[in-house]
Parts: C-alpha cells; structure tokens; sequence
C-alpha cells in the first residue's frame, strides 16, 4: 500500500484532486465516488479545476459507493442530491453518466444486480475513491460476522445511523437502510484511493494499516488489493 501522510485535510484534498485529475483527463475512465464529509474538498477542488479547464470529465463515467434506502433523489440528504449539487452540476460531465442506487427502486434486489450489470458493461471500475466510517464502514458494508459480495440493500449500524444523524433534523429521520456496493464490487476496481482525515477515523485506519483483514473492520479488506493509495492527514494517521 502506498502512504500519503498530509499535514491537514486541505493537503489531502489536494492530493486526492491531483491524482484523480490525471485519471480522468482526456480519458474514458470509469470512476468509483463517495460521498460524506471528507470528499467534499477533492470535490471542491476538482471543480474549481474543471472550471479553469485543467481537467476534463467528458469522456467520464461515474459509479457511487452506496445511497440510502428509502430516500428520494431530491431530498437534501440522499446521495444523488449531494453528489449532483456538490460536484457533478459544476463540472463538464454528462450526468447521463452518472450512477448511484436509486433510493425509490420498486424493488432493491433488483436495482442492486442492475446496478452490478451497469459497471460490468463500462468495463469496470478504473479508479474508487473511499472514506472510512469511524466503525470502519467502506460504503454501508458495515462491520458484521459476514460481509456480502456484491451490490446488495443493507441495514445501517446504530453507530452509522447517529454519525449521520449530523446530516439530518434528528436521527430519527435518518434511513435505516441502503444500497451499496458490496467488498467485491469495491475490491474489483483497478485502484483504490482511501481518504481519511480527523482523529475519528484513527481506530480503523490503525487496524487496515496492521495488514490484517476482518470482517468486523470492513476497510481492512482492501489489503486484499493490490494497488491501493491511502491519503490522510496527521490525525487520522497518528491519533491524537
Ligand atoms: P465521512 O463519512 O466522510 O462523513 O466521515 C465516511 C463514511 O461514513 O464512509
């Protein structure tokens, strides 16, 4: 695994926004996007890119770890809202494609191995993005006795439902469930680019940096990956 150790999370975004601008520009790469706090500055940044003309998303393809489920795709809190508003609607992609779960599938089963089909026919995913849950989470694979595969509708761990809750008026409004894309789906990517920032996230950055997997520790899994970069800053790496 490669190391990337910032001094704070501006450094981080920046090296993140680097390493995906030179991914994408003047390709027809497929990427994997997360959402959460800790993309938003790499977002920023590469939209700010966009905008001057030192990168091009036209030729792009975007799949996003996970949504919630239920949520509608213009409510403030789901996904897609977050992801068009933040980035895609300041940058020259065409949204057309962009995907993310669809927060109203009729039937979640379904949506899920579509959503499977979809990146398999893009021929894959180039470069994931990920950030860490303070559980450990990679999208909602949440830490558990068993991990799925695939693109699959999960239950939100209590932890995960009030870290989120910062989002929402309360956390009862905060969905129980979600779509995401299982440790395969992530793990089937080229690279992964692991971004964590804050104190928060040491405990599990700690145990994927031990080099062992668990299933309780959903991110350790990318050791099971061979082109892996992390990026953090100095209290996500060192604690404080
Ligand atoms: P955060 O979320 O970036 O808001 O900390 C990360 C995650 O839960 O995967």
């Amino acid at each position: 695994m490669k190391i990337i150790i910032c001094n704070d999370y501006a450094e981080m975004s920046a090296k993140a926004a680097e390493i995906v601008r030179d991914a994408v520009s003047g390709k027809k790469a497929c990427l994997g996007l997360a959402t959460g706090s800790t993309p938003e500055g790499m977002y920023d940044l590469l939209s700010s890119m966009c905008k001057k003309g030192e990168c091009d998303f036209s030729g792009i393809t975007t799949f996003n770890l996970d949504e919630y489920y239920p949520i509608s795709p213009d409510d403030p809190q789901s996904y897609r809202y977050y992801m068009n508003k933040r980035f895609f609607d300041k940058i020259n992609i065409d949204i057309n494609s962009t995907f993310i779960p669809d927060g109203l599938a009729a039937d979640p089963g379904i949506e899920c191995s579509e959503y499977e089909k979809k990146i398999a026919e893009r021929g894959g995913i180039d470069l994931q993005i990920i950030g860490i849950g303070p559980n450990g989470h990679i999208g909602f694979n949440e830490p558990d006795e068993e991990l799925i595969p695939l693109t699959h509708v999960t239950n939100l761990a209590s932890s995960t439902v009030e870290a989120n809750s910062r989002f929402f008026a309360s956390p009862d409004e905060v969905p129980k469930q979600a779509l995401t894309m299982g440790i395969k789906t992530i793990l089937s990517a080229g690279r992964i680019i692991v971004l964590a920032s804050g104190s928060a996230k040491h405990k599990a950055l700690s145990k994927m940096l031990d080099g062992k997997i668990s299933t309780m520790c959903p991110v350790t899994m990318v050791n099971l990956h061979r082109n892996v970069t992390l990026i953090c800053d100095k209290e996500a790496y060192y604690g404080r």
